[in-house]
């Protein structure tokens, strides 16, 4: 089988972080364990959707894949390379290799960088001195992110475009050094609903046309459902569930799956409402739970939900899941904690 484009193995991140006023006199260090080993690849030309709720570590994995943060253990290859996970050493190969794309583009882009510098920006830092060349790749960029005629889009700012239109910059930018993969964080979020198909649409034309190979870092399954292959499901740090999109969306295994899938109304990507389910135990990212970490929120919970090491249980070839027990095993408890379903606009 051909070696898969990212290789992501036992990857962990612990943030140091100070609590309080008191901790910080007392010296009291406290870690939140972003990611917990993380075990993931990514075939050439594949989008992999990366979902779970707020916290659950996504950005992290995204942002170590660029080296946009060190990682505490583990290894990544991309492309059958491995790539240094500390300090700067590497960074700017791999950058040039793994682009990312950010939520809010206003944010990203420099205000003062009209489209043309934004773009060019890239280029020039690996290194590009000619002129014509940069030009023509700019135009090129822009073209394929579809903001044309390019040649009228250069001079502008970032105020003078629309929430679309600067997305679609900063995707050009993103393609410009001809990467081979592109980690795309919450890239609709921010976006007015009614356009948010048409960057997804852009998204799989640059896989299609390309075979760039993408992670997708979402809290909102309806987009993933329409964009990826596959799914990952993360949660404080793990991966509950991995499978193709299909699948999991038609026969998710781990419980909090199927809370996740059950929250989310069946909906095209116009139409979209995050809806996510509340409980008294909110997830402590500090404080990690004995066994499972969805242990304490699971309507199935038992005894040995403690010993869950999360280790991924195959269902099917691709499709794998770190429930100790089998779907058909699961079994409510006597009293059943209510799982309450909140409504909560984007
Ligand atoms: N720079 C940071 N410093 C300290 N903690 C962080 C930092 N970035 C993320 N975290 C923590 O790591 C955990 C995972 O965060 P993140 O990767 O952003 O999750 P997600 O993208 O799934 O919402 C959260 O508990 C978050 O508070
Ligand atoms: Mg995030």
């Amino acid at each position: 089988m051909a070696e898969p484009m990212i290789d992501i193995r036992d990857l962990t991140k612990t943030y140091p972080i100070k609590r309080n006023l008191k901790d910080l006199i007392g010296g009291v260090r406290h870690e939140v364990k972003a990611l917990d080993g993380i075990n993931l690849t990514i075939e050439k030309g594949e989008i992999l959707g990366l979902a779970g709720e707020s916290g659950s570590g996504k950005t992290t994995t995204g942002e170590i894949l660029v080296r946009l943060q060190d990682a505490t253990s583990g290894g990544i290859t991309v492309d059958g390379h491995p790539i240094g996970l500390k300090g700067k050493h590497d960074r700017k190969r791999f950058r040039k290799d793994v682009q990312m794309i950010f939520q809010d583009p206003y944010e990203t882009l420099n205000p003062r960088f009209n489209v043309y510098d934004t773009i060019a920006e890239p280029l020039r830092i690996h290194g590009l001195k000619d002129k014509h060349v940069m030009y023509d790749k700019v135009i090129e960029a822009l073209e394929i992110a579809e903001l044309r005629p390019a040649e009228q889009f250069i001079y502008r700012f970032p105020h003078e475009l629309s929430g679309g239109q600067r997305q679609r910059v900063a995707i050009a930018r993103g393609i410009v050094l001809e990467p081979k993969v592109l980690v795309a964080d919450e890239p609709v979020s921010m976006l007015d609903v009614s356009i948010r198909a048409d960057i997804l649409n852009l998204l799989k034309q640059l896989r299609d046309k390309f075979s760039l190979t993408m992670l997708y870092v979402s809290h909102d399954l309806s987009t993933i459902k329409y964009l990826c292959d596959r799914i990952a499901i993360m949660y404080l740090g793990k991966i509950l569930e991995i499978g193709p999109v299909n699948d999991v969306v038609a026969d998710p295994q781990h419980p909090y799956t199927q809370v996740l899938l059950a929250s989310v109304p069946v909906a095209d990507p116009d139409h979209v409402k995050e809806r996510i389910m509340v409980d008294d135990e909110v997830p402590d990212q500090i404080h990690l739970p004995q066994g499972c970490r969805f242990g304490p929120r699971c309507p199935y919970f038992k005894p040995e939900c403690l010993e869950c090491d999360h280790t991924l249980r195959m269902v099917s070839d691709n499709h794998r899941h770190a429930c100790v027990f089998a779907k058909d095993e699961l079994i409510r408890n006597d009293v059943p904690k209510p799982v309450e379903v909140e409504e909560k606009p984007l």
